[in-house]
């Protein structure tokens, strides 16, 4: 008789992100068993982590990884994953009530009117960046939750003040609250170290057997591409050169690195432009389809770039 072995849920993202990379898993993963095998001892490193779809991927599939951290510039995302780590039947518990309170609402016209009195309330309870990492509260975390679920395509964009400002989503059926991949997630972030800043801090922990998947936000494809402002300041060409050089000192420290980021080749005014500074390393091109773009005719597949110094 067959036994009936139950498999532990496979981790997924909490939240919607723009750029998420769950499309990209398999290319990942397969570089990524070039060095390690399932139970080999490594450290795991994410300086941009956005949605962490590789990340939960990652801590899913290779359980000899003995250290983790990650780190993004955006407090009230690292403030969600603090929650999750170290509070999570409390912040699930007001997702819940959020979700039943949302689920209740019967007409559309009330739920766009309840999203929009939660994002007021999100907004006002805004504490400082360093007091919403420092001790991140569950309720203000489930409203983040909440927002990213319900609003337009997952976005997250705030205006000039700062005030989180992306309209409804308006989308038929929708899990706000699911409970047990929250669980699941949580208990894979017991190991990991969730840190809030620039992503050149992470070169503290540069070594051997390190690994660093870096995501950093796009460089635009054409003007009206361009997504890349998750918080108020935009990642300019400058920043893709500190990345650059971010990825130098990793592989000078004897440590791996896969970076990921839009290919440029057609649109670009100067389409060389990672192929040339990446030269010295591995770039692989590999099809993926377009997520976010308002326009549903803007969501072809494009070609996106893995430039890795494993070989
Ligand atoms: C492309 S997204 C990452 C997507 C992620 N890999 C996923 O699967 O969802 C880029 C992330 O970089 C963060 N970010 C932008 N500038 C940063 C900086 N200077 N240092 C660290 N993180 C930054 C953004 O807040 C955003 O979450």
């Amino acid at each position: 008789m067959p036994v009936n072995i139950s498999q532990p849920v496979r981790p997924k993202p909490f939240l919607k992100w723009a750029g998420g990379k769950t499309q990209l898993l398999p290319e990942i993963q397969d570089i990524l068993e070039r060095k390690f095998s399932n139970d080999s001892a490594w450290t795991y490193i994410e300086p941009f982590v956005g949605g962490g779809a590789v990340l939960f991927h990652v801590l899913d599939r290779f359980p000899g990884i003995e250290r983790a951290v990650i780190n993004d510039i955006n407090p009230e995302l690292v403030a969600a994953y603090r929650a999750m780590k170290d509070n999570i039947v409390a912040t699930t518990a007001s997702l819940m009530s959020l979700e039943k309170a949302y689920n209740d609402c019967p007409t559309k016209e009330e739920k766009k009117s309840f999203y929009c009195n939660q994002r007021k309330e999100f907004n006002r309870l805004k504490l400082s960046p360093d007091s919403l990492v420092s001790s991140p509260h569950f309720s203000q975390v489930a409203l983040f939750i909440f927002l990213n679920k319900t609003c337009f395509n997952g976005l997250y964009r705030v205006n000039r003040k700062g005030e989180f400002n992306v309209p409804f989503g308006d989308r038929k059926s929708l899990k706000i609250c699911d409970r047990e991949n929250l669980l699941r997630g949580s208990e894979c972030l017991q190991k990991v170290t969730i840190e809030l800043g620039d992503f050149e801090e992470m070169l503290k922990y540069a070594g051997k057997d390190v690994l660093y998947y870096i995501d950093p936000p796009y460089k635009p494809l054409n003007a009206t591409s361009s997504f890349t402002a998750y918080t108020q300041e935009d990642f300019s060409d400058r920043d893709q050169f500190r990345v650059k050089a971010f990825c130098d000192r990793i592989h000078e420290s004897g440590g791996y690195f896969i970076l990921s980021n839009s290919d440029v080749v057609e649109t670009d005014k100067h389409p060389s432009f990672f192929d040339e500074l990446y030269a010295s390393y591995t770039i692989k091109r590999v099809r993926a389809k377009r997520q976010i773009n308002c326009k549903a005719e803007g969501r072809g597949s494009i070609s996106e770039l893995l430039i890795t110094n494993i070989g």
